[in-house]
């Protein structure tokens, strides 16, 4: 793992544009998975404006998302299709045929994993996968105690996870208990991976990767022994994120 310290929101969107730019460049029709949250925010920023400049061209890449919410259908502007739609692949005029987001609302939501996976293998597997945090190690929805070898698949949502998505929703009772999530497996099969770590509540987390051993109880600690892994770490966690 290459792990960097960038300095607050703007840095680590700064480092994350450039580097995402840097991968970009090595693939004639990069496949890329995208994360939703706040902590991509300031990246999809930055890759709209080069975009929009010339100084990025997205032109063959395709792209998938992480993860999504049971239950919500891409119109729902709380689901992470609608998210992605509004902050990076909209902006960006990204035409249909190279984008493949996972269905919340779908009747049949294990046929949705197996076709997702389907997607992905026909598109030749991921050239970058692009990664949040959840506060309890989660990466895409792949919560602790999870199955590391599955692919796409439906999960149940940690409460830490539900809470952490509150405000998003009207009520607690309205966050989805349910989500679909791109495995462990799946990640750790692409060929470059990007982990964004910012945000409150991510010590712990950032904390249990820094200790170097795999543990199902923080599933960030897959990717470790991943080849092409590089860490992008919000400076401001360092005080909190001591090795233990
Ligand atoms: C959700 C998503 C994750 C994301 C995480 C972090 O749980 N399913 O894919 O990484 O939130 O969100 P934030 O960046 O807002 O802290």
């Amino acid at each position: 793992m290459e792990l960097q310290w960038v300095d607050g929101a703007d840095g680590l969107a700064e480092a994350a544009a450039e580097h995402v730019v840097a991968v970009l460049a090595r693939f004639a029709r990069p496949v890329i998975a995208l994360p939703t949250g706040a902590t991509p925010r300031g990246l999809y920023e930055r890759l709209v404006r080069r975009g929009r400049t010339g100084a990025l061209s997205l032109g063959s890449a395709r792209f998938f998302n992480l993860d999504e919410f049971v239950g919500l259908a891409p119109s729902d502007p709380r689901c992470y299709a609608a998210f992605l739609t509004r902050h990076f692949l909209g902006p960006l005029d990204i035409p249909a045929e190279r984008i493949r987001l996972l269905r919340g609302d779908a009747g049949d939501l294990p046929a949705e994993c197996l076709a997702y996976d389907g997607a992905l293998e026909a598109a030749g597997g991921i050239d970058l996968a692009i990664l949040g945090l959840g506060t309890n190690g989660h990466i895409a929805f792949n919560e602790p105690g999870g199955d590391w070898k599955l692919g796409t698949h439906v999960v149940t949502l940690a409460p830490s996870t539900r809470r952490a998505q509150r405000l998003l929703f009207a009520s607690e009772a309205e966050v989805p208990r349910q989500g679909l999530t791109m495995g462990i497996a799946t990640i750790r099969a692409a060929r470059a991976v990007l982990l964004l770590v910012m945000g409150e509540g991510k010590a712990a987390a950032l904390g249990a990767l820094r200790a170097g051993l795999p543990d199902p109880a923080w599933p960030v600690t897959a990717l470790l022994d991943h080849p092409r892994l590089t860490a992008l770490v919000d400076r401001r966690l360092l005080p909190a994120a001591r090795l233990p």
